[in-house]
């Protein structure tokens, strides 16, 4: 390893100074023509990021696209989790993340060991695991899930099938409530959706009364209580798109607010408050993870052709498997923006 990589491995990104004058939006496409990369992005990435993306889309659909491509190298601006799932998809393939620091509070609050126990302890239980976990613990599971299909996978089970969902408790409480099963959940969460404040929003409710609430199942259940409707990203901006209504009130993180407005130039979205905190220039309803991909560390990325993704070749077969069932499962279910 050179000092140079072993610099990039300390910060976790490439940090090489980009040349002065370059157009960085041209030099990005280039080099994607050149190294036949593709590049996809979650909706709560900076606009930037989202804009120079060839696709845009929620965590079922960028899975779903990065199993259908035919390009080279997958680079994916989202969190770790992401790259992670284009990686299990596509082991042969280099995947390419901006930044190794872009991880995810919900994944992190499920490690694979703490969930091994628990199966112990249980083990007559099927394991359901949302997308928002590390390849270790999809490794363990019977099934994937996103925000988009997870109703969908747990009516697939018979009813009498005991089941283990996690990480997300307030989507698991969502979805028992939804499909009217009960299920054991774990005890996880998402930092940015878990602040959202239910009085700010009935506040901005009472300004706005003709606004429709639009809230992620991530949120607690007295937000999705006094939701207009309850989906997953791609869900939510569907749902904008085809509402009558001209204004909204966005319950989840703050970037999908740039589709939103650019798919529906006419209608007026606000983003949902985060609880008060002592932090000064807090933005609470922004994940500070999602927000580490930018489009300096997007060029040094392809330039330098890492970070990659890397997963022990045993983790990837097992892996594979309830991602597989899931796309499986799914096959309608596809939410996409392309360029
Ligand atoms: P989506 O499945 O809606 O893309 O959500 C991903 C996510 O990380 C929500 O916080
Ligand atoms: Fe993870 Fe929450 Fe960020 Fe989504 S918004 S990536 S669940 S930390």
């Amino acid at each position: 390893m050179t000092k140079y990589e072993k610099n990039w491995l300390a910060k976790g990104y490439v940090d090489e100074p980009i040349p002065e004058g370059i157009d960085l939006v041209a030099e990005i496409r280039s080099m994607c023509a050149a190294k036949n990369a593709v590049i996809l992005a979650h909706y709560y990435t900076d606009a930037a990021v989202q804009d120079i993306a060839d696709f845009v889309g929620d965590s079922l659909a960028l899975a779903q696209k990065a199993a259908a491509t035919d390009a080279d190298i997958i680079v994916m601006c989202g969190v770790h989790f992401m790259g992670e799932t284009n990686k299990i998809l596509c082991p042969d393939k280099k995947v390419l993340v901006l930044d190794l620091g872009a991880g995810c509070s919900l994944a992190d609050s499920c490690d694979a060991d703490d969930l091994q126990r628990f199966m112990a302890d249980h083990p007559s239980h099927k394991v359901v695991s949302y997308v928002n976990t590390t390849a270790a613990v999809k490794a363990l599971s019977d099934v994937v899930v996103t925000s988009s299909n997870a109703q969908k996978v747990i009516e697939s089970f018979g009813k009498d099938e005991k089941i283990i969902f996690g990480p997300d408790k307030n989507l698991g409480q969502y979805i028992c409530s939804v499909t009217g099963r009960e299920m054991l959940l774990w005890n996880g969460g998402c930092h940015v959706h878990a602040r959202f404040s239910l009085e700010g929003i009935l506040q901005l409710k009472r300004l706005h009364p003709a606004a429709k609430i639009l809230a992620h199942p991530e949120c607690p259940t007295p937000i999705q209580r006094v939701a207009d409707v309850v989906a997953s990203t791609a869900g939510l901006l569907r749902y904008a798109k085809e509402s009558n209504a001209g204004e909204f009130i966005v319950a989840t993180e703050s970037g999908i607010l740039h589709k939103m407005r650019e798919e529906c130039p006419d209608k007026t979205f606000i983003p949902a408050p985060p609880e008060l905190t002592e932090a000064v220039g807090c933005s609470c309803n922004e994940c500070a993870f999602m927000k580490l991909n930018s489009l300096p560390k997007l060029y040094n990325t392809l330039k330098y052709e890492w970070p990659t993704i890397e997963i022990s070749p045993a983790i990837i077969e097992k892996a594979a498997k309830p991602i597989q069932r899931m796309l499986e499962l799914s096959k309608e279910s596809s939410s996409q923006v392309e360029r």
